[in-house]
């Protein structure tokens, strides 16, 4: 199945709240509460935009105990396939959207007896839902923000006020302030859970210090905001549905089976959740490309599966088990 039943949504309102950044408000068309979520949970967007169908996973920002409505945050990215462009430049309040029913792969660990954020840029996103919970919950956290620059870092002066400095520090690129994860993770008490969520650089620099630091690794907790990536078109054999599709250069193999009509599973269409697995029954001659961060290296390098929503091929035809 794929991430649940679709909530027609309307978007009550959109503020701008940092360089690149856009915060959007949803609200059910029917005027009744959205459903409940965890913190570190997102919502799969659809969007309309001229006829193509692009959807977009992004965190839930808001407080997970407040269900009148949702909001999601967006950073323009350079180089757009298509969706934070729709949602920055033609998005509007009074639009409707369609949403899935949210989907946690970064929850917090109940058993956390106190959690260390690590966020980069828009990364802050599921901290901010997190945030809300540990505070209303009355459970030790402590934030490390890293972002370019004082005008593109997104509700750090907000997060100051609201929990203190002596829980949010914040570290500006531009003025040559890195987060010190060494020593942040040299010195945290037993229990302590760490979680980290930004671009790759940064959350691989978090990632490799842990583990240096000796830390078991179910205290360690990830989300990658993964997107499929651009490449050469490619067609793809759908060998039980008894048809070809053709891959463009733009588009994932996921977003071009949809487009052909068939409905095949997703939770996160980020390469982390494994929903979208698919076998391969032939690569007649190439290669595939995976980008998902869900199969072991092992998985990658035996060629009989691969995650459809982020994963290419390298070659004229891939013929798969849909
Ligand atoms: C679980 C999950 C939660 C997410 N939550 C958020 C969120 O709260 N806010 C948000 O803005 N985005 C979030 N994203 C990313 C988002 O889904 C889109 O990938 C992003 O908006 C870009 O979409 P696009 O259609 O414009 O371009 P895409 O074609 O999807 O991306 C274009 C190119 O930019 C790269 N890219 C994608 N995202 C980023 C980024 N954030 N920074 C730098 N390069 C990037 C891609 O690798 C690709 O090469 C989340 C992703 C996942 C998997
Ligand atoms: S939909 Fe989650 S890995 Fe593809």
């Amino acid at each position: 199945m794929s991430a649940g039943t679709a909530i027609p949504v309307r978007v009550t309102k959109i503020d701008n709240v940092a360089n690149d950044i856009k915060r959007f408000r949803l609200e059910r068309l029917d005027g009744i509460p959205l459903p409940t979520f965890s913190a570190g949970a997102h919502v799969i967007v659809s969007m309309r935009d001229d006829g193509v169908l692009r959807r977009n996973p992004y965190s839930l920002m808001s407080s997970p105990h407040q269900t009148a409505a949702y909001e999601i945050s967006v950073l323009r990215v350079v180089d757009s396939r298509g969706g934070s462009t729709f949602m920055h430049d033609r998005l509007r309040e009074g639009d409707e959207l369609v949403i899935s029913h949210p989907v946690n792969l970064f929850a917090a660990d109940q058993r956390g007896r106190k959690h260390i954020l690590f966020a980069g840029g828009i990364g802050i996103t599921p901290f901010l839902a997190m945030m809300a919970q540990f505070d209303r919950d009355n459970v030790a956290f402590e934030l490390h923000y890293g972002m370019r620059s004082r005008e593109h870092g997104a509700y750090w002066k907000d997060l100051i006020d609201r929990y203190g400095g002596h829980r949010i520090k914040v570290y500006f690129n531009s003025e040559d302030q890195l987060i010190p994860a060494a020593s942040i993770m040299g010195h945290q008490p037993l229990g302590t859970h760490a979680y980290v969520c930004g671009p790759e650089r940064m959350m691989d620099f978090v990632l490799t210090t842990a583990r240096e630091a000796g830390w078991p690794k179910e205290n360690i907790h990830s989300e990658r905001f993964l997107a499929a990536m651009s490449g050469k078109p490619f067609d793809v054999e759908l060998v039980r549905s008894g048809i070809m599709v053709h891959v463009g250069d733009h588009q994932s193999i996921l977003d071009a089976v949809e487009a052909a009509g068939i409905d095949a599973p997703y939770l996160c269409r980020g390469g982390a959740c494994g929903q979208c697995e698919t076998l391969v029954v032939g690569c007649n001659g190439g290669a595939l490309s995976h980008h998902d961060v869900y199969l072991s290296a092992a998985e990658k390098a035996s060629g009989q599966k691969v995650m459809i929503c982020v994963s290419r091929f390298e070659g004229a035809k891939l013929s798969l088990d849909l």
